[in-house]
């Protein structure tokens, strides 16, 4: 099984360091070729060269952080274009469940949304957020995920206000990231530079903003330097 190096999810792009090996722009060609024609979350599993049983247990993982349900209302907030995770959420929660995936970008938008018909899904809709609000009515979700995108948030402080005020009693917010060994302890205007977050800057973040964490940081897969992992987050009591 092909072991790659640590790429980023957002940009198909080896993490934490500037000079490569040849065998390193290798793979980071093979990732980009890979990037345009899967989801990002399938192509690093790909690079990775993870089976079928490791792919299962990532998202069984993260379903489990969630705390699905049949009957759920999720939120994806920064799914971009890739229908991956809003279909495997569609399918926990039944067609008595919905997702709302959430984005900033129109055109990305669209594009899931052309997916999304061409798998028939009837529990999913599309909705364009702003840059400092999901644009969710308040006490209207049970669960909300953001895989690799917090990073990108600009305003996520008042991004987490937003979903603290959207999430039910018991609701549950998932938040996915990356890490590289060397970017751990730099900045965190560093870190998001190289679409990473470290999970103390994180974790504070979220304490800051409300959350307890009950579970603490929980690994989704460490390779090659590279950690990623989840905070699966409640409002705190
Ligand atoms: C790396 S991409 C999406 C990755 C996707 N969630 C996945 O797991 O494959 C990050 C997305 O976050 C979106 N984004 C950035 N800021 C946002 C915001 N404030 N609200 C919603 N989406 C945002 C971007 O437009 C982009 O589509």
């Amino acid at each position: 099984m092909r072991r790659g190096p640590p790429y980023d999810s957002a940009c198909s792009r080896p993490l934490g360091g500037n000079s490569l090996s040849a065998i390193e722009v290798q793979q980071s060609q093979d990732m980009n070729r890979l990037r345009w024609t899967f989801s990002p979350l399938l192509a690093i599993s790909l690079a990775f060269g993870q089976t079928d049983e490791q792919d299962r247990r990532f998202v069984a993982h993260i379903q489990e952080a969630l705390a699905l349900k049949r009957g759920a209302v999720v939120a994806d907030i920064g799914t971009g274009e890739s229908p991956e995770q809003p279909l495997h959420i569609a399918k926990a929660v039944g067609d008595s469940g919905k997702v709302i995936c959430i984005d900033i970008d129109e055109r990305a938008l669209e594009k899931l949304r052309r997916t999304l018909n061409e798998n028939g899904l009837t529990n999913v809709q599309t909705r364009l957020g702003k840059p400092d609000d999901p644009m969710l009515p308040a006490h209207s979700v049970d669960a909300v995920l953001i895989a690799y995108a917090y990073h990108h948030f600009l305003e996520s402080g008042a991004m987490l206000a937003h979903i603290r005020s959207a999430l039910r009693p018991e609701g549950r917010l998932v938040i996915i990231e990356a890490i590289s060994e060397m970017n751990r302890g730099l900045p965190r205007e560093r870190q998001i530079k190289d679409h990473e977050l470290s999970p103390g800057i994180l974790g504070s973040e979220l304490k800051a903003a409300g959350f307890e964490i009950p579970n603490g940081v929980e690994v989704l897969v460490e390779n090659g330097g590279v950690l990623r992992y989840l905070f699966s987050a409640r409002v705190a009591k």
